[in-house]
């Protein structure tokens, strides 16, 4: 075991009694020595993807022998950015996080570029004016899935001869890189369809309840002039279903359901019809981040942007065959 390795150990230790948030992926003393420590600050744990997320990177930090640091940020960006400094005062090689909102991140990248540590963003992007802040970005593409629910909602309106369309749109996380680009790749595809009519963008935050609280003032002010709930991820759609019930409406029925994400219980629901169309976004980045990270330690060139593969589910498709999600 190599001696910087051994003194992270000891470190994480030390961080362990000293930083409740620090959640260590798994007992170091196990990992195998690759003579790489990778900083990881994850936004928090408010969905099922963010939970597949954590859990794969830690299962890719072990299989790749890469011994992980990971702070939760329990939702708050000073979390982050105080995670951050952590990482660069303890000289990771390299820092890793999932960027909670777009804004506000030039001073802390700032600092880890003048320590020589190089940074991915996992999940999501962040704006800047500064050139060279952050190696690349590993994430889905979020104006794709929009567009891909978008296409979607032209595909079912066509098939059931509706006329016109009133869509509620639940966001995620306002400024977050997937409520800016899911919004506007979907409005982008339904543009040209005179049909489609945008009721209300409303904020979920990506949380369930708060997806149950918004669907509840969407249907006490629209009631039955929604149509279609276009919700930007499957937590926000799950809080939002028993609402839609509980006001008399069948969702998948009366009103059309697009989720975002993919999750097991959401894929279960689509399959029981109370949800159209969930559009993959995969939580499984891992592999991709452990691959940059070693490459980025050893000085070489990355790719600046890479994108997953992701799907369309839908109730146009045979679900039955499909693998468990696993997450
Ligand atoms: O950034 C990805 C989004 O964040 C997922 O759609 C959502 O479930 C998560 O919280």
């Amino acid at each position: 075991m190599g001696k910087k390795f051994k003194s992270v150990i000891a470190l994480i230790g030390i961080l362990i009694a000293t930083f409740p948030n620090i959640a260590c992926s798994n007992n170091p003393t196990t990992q195998k020595d690759s003579g790489i420590v990778l900083g990881f600050s994850q936004i928090g744990s408010e969905s099922a993807w963010r939970i597949g997320n954590t859990n794969d990177i830690e299962q890719q930090a072990e299989k790749y022998e890469i011994g992980l640091m990971l702070e939760n940020a329990n939702q708050k960006q000073e979390n982050q950015i105080a995670a951050i400094r952590r990482f660069i005062a303890y000289k990771v090689d390299v820092i890793a996080f999932s960027p909670i909102v777009e804004e506000g991140w030039d001073n802390v990248l700032q600092e880890a570029k003048n320590a020589g540590i190089p940074v991915i963003l996992v999940d999501r992007d962040i704006s800047t004016e500064k050139e060279g802040l952050t190696a690349c970005l590993i994430g889905a593409d979020f104006y794709k899935e929009g567009v891909m629910a978008g296409e979607y909602l032209i595909r079912k309106a066509d098939s059931l001869g509706l006329e016109q369309v009133n869509i509620v749109e639940i966001t995620g996380t306002d400024n977050s890189t997937p409520m800016r680009q899911r919004q506007a790749g979907f409005a982008d595809a339904i543009a040209k369809d005179e049909r489609m009519h945008i009721l209300e963008s409303i904020d979920g935050d990506f949380l369930k309840s708060r997806g149950a609280e918004c669907m509840r003032s969407l249907i006490e002010k629209y009631g039955d002039d929604i149509d279609v709930v276009y919700s930007h991820n499957d937590e926000m759609t799950l809080g939002a279903l028993p609402e839609i019930e509980d006001a008399g409406f069948t969702p998948g029925k009366d009103i059309i359901i697009i989720s975002i994400d993919g999750g097991q219980e959401a894929i279960d629901v689509l399959k029981n019809g109370k949800i159209n169309c969930v559009v993959e976004c995969t939580p499984k980045l891992g592999k991709e981040v452990m691959e940059t990270a070693i490459k980025l330690k050893n000085g070489e060139t990355v790719e600046p942007v890479i994108h997953p593969e992701e799907k369309v589910f839908s109730d146009e498709q045979d679900l039955s065959n499909l693998e468990p999600r696993g997450y």
